[in-house]
């Protein structure tokens, strides 16, 4: 079986479902434990089709609990952890750095801490396939200027927001795990995601959804911020291609090679609401687009260099900025009761009732 942290989040909902219900395997898929904190970022809606799956069970606790976390591990005996649970929202970090501290610091210390333990006492060949995959990301290598070239895994680590260094930090955490202690890790650094189950605080799921309900889409300073965007599934595929043919040690950049301005993400989002969920008015929904007052510190442009995941491990993204963006507003549409629950707070307050007990 494998231990997923943070798999009721964004990323690790996707993977997690995809894992369980989008392979093509011929045996059924490995177990999967879900070990999630259940912070504000953390559904179990978006594990709905899975439960009464009996090959997914759940842990409702931190992985800063070492105790916890090592009492799992024994108990469960899993031959790989990928590693999601993390405060990832960089608007957060500024307004409030100190959980992103807490979790993305000192969690992923004490979840190496409880790992090591864990596989110092494995047996030889059980020790040698063991996988730690830290699931990380594009900002710890700060920003680029529009002429520079994308980030290649060499690229030096200049993280600019609360969030991108206390992602650096967990990096660096890994790494260290490995050149001193030996453990089997695997880092991914990925550029920014999007697709189904996205949190409404993160630019595409807020501009789709203030769009339909005639709210503003805020567009930061003047718009021209480069990010380079991957549809989550294809991060997932990547992902599990680097937990089965990764080299223990090394890092690898994942991205889509979709660069685009936030202007003309918002735009072509508008450009297809139009198309398939016009306006009432028959106007466009490009008119609720409102300048508003820029991050601070905001990066100018992300691009990843994804060459060494490509020609090492032979993966590449399935999807377009076309492709992934129209299936994107598709789901949103198709899926309100999930958008009502995260916006509503009802998630939250069943959650407390369900594991009430389980605390
Ligand atoms: P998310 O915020 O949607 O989900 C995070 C999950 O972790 C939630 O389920 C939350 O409850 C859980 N969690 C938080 N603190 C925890 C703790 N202390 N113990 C246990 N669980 C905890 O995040 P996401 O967008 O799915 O990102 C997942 C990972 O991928 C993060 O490590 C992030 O840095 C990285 N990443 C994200 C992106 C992106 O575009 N979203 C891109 C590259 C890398
Ligand atoms: P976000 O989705 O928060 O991801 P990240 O900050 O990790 O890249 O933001 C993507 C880009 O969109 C980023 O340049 C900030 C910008 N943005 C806006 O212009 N308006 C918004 O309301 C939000 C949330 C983000």
């Amino acid at each position: 079986m494998i231990l997923v942290t943070g798999g009721a989040g964004f990323i690790g909902g996707n993977f997690v479902l995809d894992w369980l219900l989008g392979h093509d395997l011929v045996s059924e898929p490995e177990e999967v434990l879900n070990l999630d904190k259940l912070t504000y970022a953390g559904n179990l809606a978006t594990l709905e089709a899975l439960k009464d799956n009996p090959r997914l069970q759940f842990v409702h606790g931190d992985i800063a609990d070492q105790a916890l976390v090592g009492q799992i591990l024994q108990e469960h005996q899993p031959r790989a952890i990928i590693h999601f649970a993390a405060e990832s929202h960089v608007d957060r970090s500024i307004h409030g750095p100190s959980e992103f501290i807490q979790t993305n610091i000192i969690g992923t210390f004490h979840l190496l801490e409880a790992t090591r333990a864990y596989w110092s006492q494995l047996p030889g060949s059980d020790k040698g396939h063991f996988r730690f995959l830290h699931v990380s990301t594009d900002e710890v290598y700060g920003t680029l200027s529009a002429t520079d070239a994308p980030f290649a895994e060499t690229h030096a680590y200049e993280p600019n927001s609360p969030y991108a260094a206390s992602k650096a930090s967990s990096d660096h955490l890994v790494r260290a795990w490995h050149h001193t202690y030996g453990l089997p890790v695997l880092t991914t650094n990925c550029s920014n995601n999007y697709g189904p189950y996205h949190f409404p605080e993160k630019l595409i799921p807020l501009c789709i959804l203030n769009a339909l309900s005639g709210k503003p889409l805020p567009i930061y300073g003047d718009g021209q911020q480069v990010r380079d965007w991957l549809y989550v599934k294809d991060h997932c595929a990547a992902i599990r291609t680097v937990l089965e043919t990764g080299v223990p040690g090394q890092t690898y950049n994942i991205g889509g090679w979709n660069e685009k301005a936030n202007i003309e993400v918002v735009e072509q989002i508008c450009q297809i609401l139009d198309e398939i969920q016009p306006r009432a008015d028959g106007k466009s929904y490009t008119l609720q687009m409102t300048f508003v007052k820029d991050r601070p510190g905001h990066d100018r442009r992300y691009a990843i260099d994804a060459a060494k995941i490509e020609n090492e491990l032979n993966w590449k993204p399935l999807e377009t900025f076309e492709t992934g963006i129209r299936k994107t507003i598709q789901w949103y549409l198709d899926n309100p009761q999930w958008v009502q629950g995260v916006v509503s707070g009802n998630y939250r307050q069943w959650i407390d009732l369900q594991y009430s007990t389980n605390k």
